[in-house]
């Protein structure tokens, strides 16, 4: 059989084409090689470097094959608006070209990688109205810790079942919608050449090759990642949720039969591909922990913006329609996934740009005056600041919402935060960069604003700095302290602060600060993969950006004394010490 796969080079791809070569069949790799998916530098073996959007370069590859096993997709979970085109035409438009031209080579037999996210929330039953379909979770719910979804007609507990093929659509986001209208073009394609189509719904899939820790990984690798660098798991929500997590050798097997098999119906014929082993995410997390003997996993509440509760497939129909039962088993395929290799993460912060470099933004200072329409999350990071907060939350520009993160205060710093509008979230493990890291996992803004939450700096140079980003202007709008007196910026501070500068500048990154306070994608610097936990956060996370090519711009802030308490950092000797030993460590 001659099979070409699409999305090769993938982590699912992959292991499907290397299935159907090991049993003797002929396979055509093809794939691009995408930024959001693959690091710079990546090479795929024996693949055709072909977009499967461009028909002119798919017609050749297509002569004499016998079916297509379209794995390609840009996935993950549609982090940002201006993902939207990116995800439409990798996904969609890229199906729709493949089709086209199966359909002038005459290949009328497809397997397509679908998803699970297609159903959104999986089954629930109400105990008085039957199956129901409950909304998105409201953001108070989740606040307050209530994540279970409710009956949307009389607002009761709900009982989550087994989510069937027959669901109907409700996609949830970006990349979800463009999976369920993979599914559409399918259909259509089938109807109108005779082909026939299966579309194998993936539930969670782990495994070797992997993707390592970004947005577009899953929750496995993301686990797993934390591990590696020492860190606990840190499980959303109350760690309850329900997932089916299947290894991808038994999604390799599956579409190693759908290739061969004929559907029972004209059209497209879906089945959910899952391991029938419901876990939880706390579940999974506990056992990776134990299996790479990693710290405990921290429950940390909040809620991935958009997410599901429980999503938990029946495996009836491919049991029934393809032979097909998952073989391996959750307590192997997790111990397995500890040392199983991972693929390396993309580095995709330049794709946020949008225009061309015009350095940093001269225009009026509030985003809507731009036609830029952005609210940003302001990430506060405080140990004890009770006292400082309610002048810094004064100062913040109106309306915008306001995330501290607590990072083991002791004198009342969260009440405080709450008492003042702000969302509060727990970081356990002390130092800025923890606590600086765990506010971009809990944010849900697009766009984050990252301040030290002690009043020193004025926020009102947030609004331009907003501006800037948003518009695409910079990349980075950083934050340069010009000092208001003496008292405001100790000497040892200031002296530590310009040679670190100076050494940053030798290296290109063009900076007079290691600015305490930024503005930024919230997704993009995820993705810079930023491992300091501790005060030498803000400097690897400028030579990373610089590293990465982003533009970076820098606006005059004034810094005066903090409004209450002492700095953890500047404040004395041994602080700018200790900040100093840990910046210099990463210039080494
Ligand atoms: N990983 C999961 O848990 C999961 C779950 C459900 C469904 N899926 C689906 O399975 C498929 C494979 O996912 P994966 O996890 O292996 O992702 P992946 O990112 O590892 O692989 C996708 C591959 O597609 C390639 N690609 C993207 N756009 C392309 C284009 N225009 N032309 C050619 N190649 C292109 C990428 O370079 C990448 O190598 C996707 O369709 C995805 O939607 C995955």
């Amino acid at each position: 059989m001659r099979v070409l796969v699409t999305g090769s080079a993938g982590f699912i791809g992959g292991a499907v084409a290397d299935r159907l070569e090991a049993q003797g069949d002929e396979v055509v790799r093809v794939d691009l090689l995408i930024a959001q998916a693959h690091a710079p530098g990546t090479t795929a073996e024996r693949t055709h470097l072909v977009d499967v959007r461009d028909a002119a370069a798919l017609r050749p590859l297509l002569d004499g094959v016998d079916v297509v096993c379209h794995q390609a997709a840009m996935v993950g979970a549609g982090v940002t608006v201006a993902d939207l085109p990116a995800y439409a035409s990798h996904n969609d438009l890229g199906t729709a070209v493949l089709l086209a031209a199966m359909h002038a080579a005459g290949v009328l037999r497809l397997v397509l990688a679908g998803s699970m996210v297609v159903y959104g929330e999986g089954r629930y039953d109400c105990p008085e109205h039957g199956a129901v379909r409950p909304g998105p979770r409201a953001n108070a719910d989740l606040d307050a810790g209530r994540f279970e979804p409710r009956c949307p007609r009389c607002g009761r507990d709900l009982v989550p079942g087994l989510v069937t093929e027959d669901a109907p659509f409700d996609p949830r986001s970006t990349y979800a919608a463009t999976k369920a209208a993979q599914e559409y073009l399918v259909g259509a394609w089938a109807r109108q050449t005779g082909g026939t189509a299966w579309s194998l719904r993936y539930h969670n899939v782990y495994g070797p090759r992997m993707p390592r820790d970004t947005p577009y990984a899953g929750v496995a690798s993301i686990f797993r990642s934390a591990l590696e660098r020492g860190e606990a798991p840190r499980v959303l929500e109350d760690g309850c949720q329900r997932r089916d997590f299947v290894h991808v050798t038994d999604v390799a097997a599956a579409n190693v039969v759908a290739l061969v098999t004929d559907p029972p119906v004209d059209g497209l014929t879906a089945v959910n591909v899952c391991s029938g082993e419901p876990h939880t995410i706390g579940d999974l997390a506990y056992a990776l922990a134990a299996a790479t003997r990693g710290p405990e996993p921290v429950i940390v509440g909040g809620a991935r913006p958009g997410d599901v509760r429980h999503v938990v497939a029946d495996p009836a129909r491919a049991r029934s329609l393809l032979g097909f039962r998952a073989e391996v088993g959750f307590a192997a395929g997790v111990q397995a996934f500890a040392t199983d290799p991972l693929r390396a993460p993309a580095r995709t912060g330049r794709r946020h740009r949008t225009v061309s470099d015009r350095g940093p933004s001269t225009g009026p200072s509030r985003p809507e005056d731009r036609g830029v329409n952005v609210v940003p999350e302001i990430i506060l990071p405080c140990l004890d600041e009770a006292d400082a907060l309610p002048v810094v939350m004064a100062a913040l520009p109106g309306g915008w919402p306001v995330l501290v993160v607590d990072n083991g205060s002791t004198d009342g710093t969260a009440a405080v935060a709450r008492a003042l509008g702000a969302r509060v979230v727990t970081e356990p493990r002390r130092g800025y960069g923890a606590a600086v890291h765990a506010g971009l996992e809990s944010a849900r803004a697009e766009l984050v604003a990252v301040l030290d939450g002690d009043g020193s700096l004025d926020p009102a140079v947030l609004p331009g700095m907003v501006t800037a980003v948003a518009a695409g202007d910079t990349d980075l709008a950083l934050g340069r302290r010009v000092p208001q007196g003496r008292r405001a910026w100790p000497w040892h501070a200031r002296v530590g602060n310009a040679l670190i500068a100076a050494l940053l500048r030798h290296r290109g990154v063009p900076v007079h600060d290691v600015a305490p306070v930024r503005v930024a994608r919230r997704v993009a610097l995820l993705e810079l993969g930023v491992a300091d936990r501790a005060f030498g956060y803000p400097l690897e996370l400028l030579l990373r950006a610089g590293a990465a090519g982003w533009r970076i711009s820098e606006v005059p802030v004034p810094y005066r004394a903090r409004a209450g308490g002492r700095s953890k950092v500047s404040g004395s000797l041994r602080g700018t010490f200790r900040a100093t030993r840990d910046m210099a460590g990463l210039l080494r």
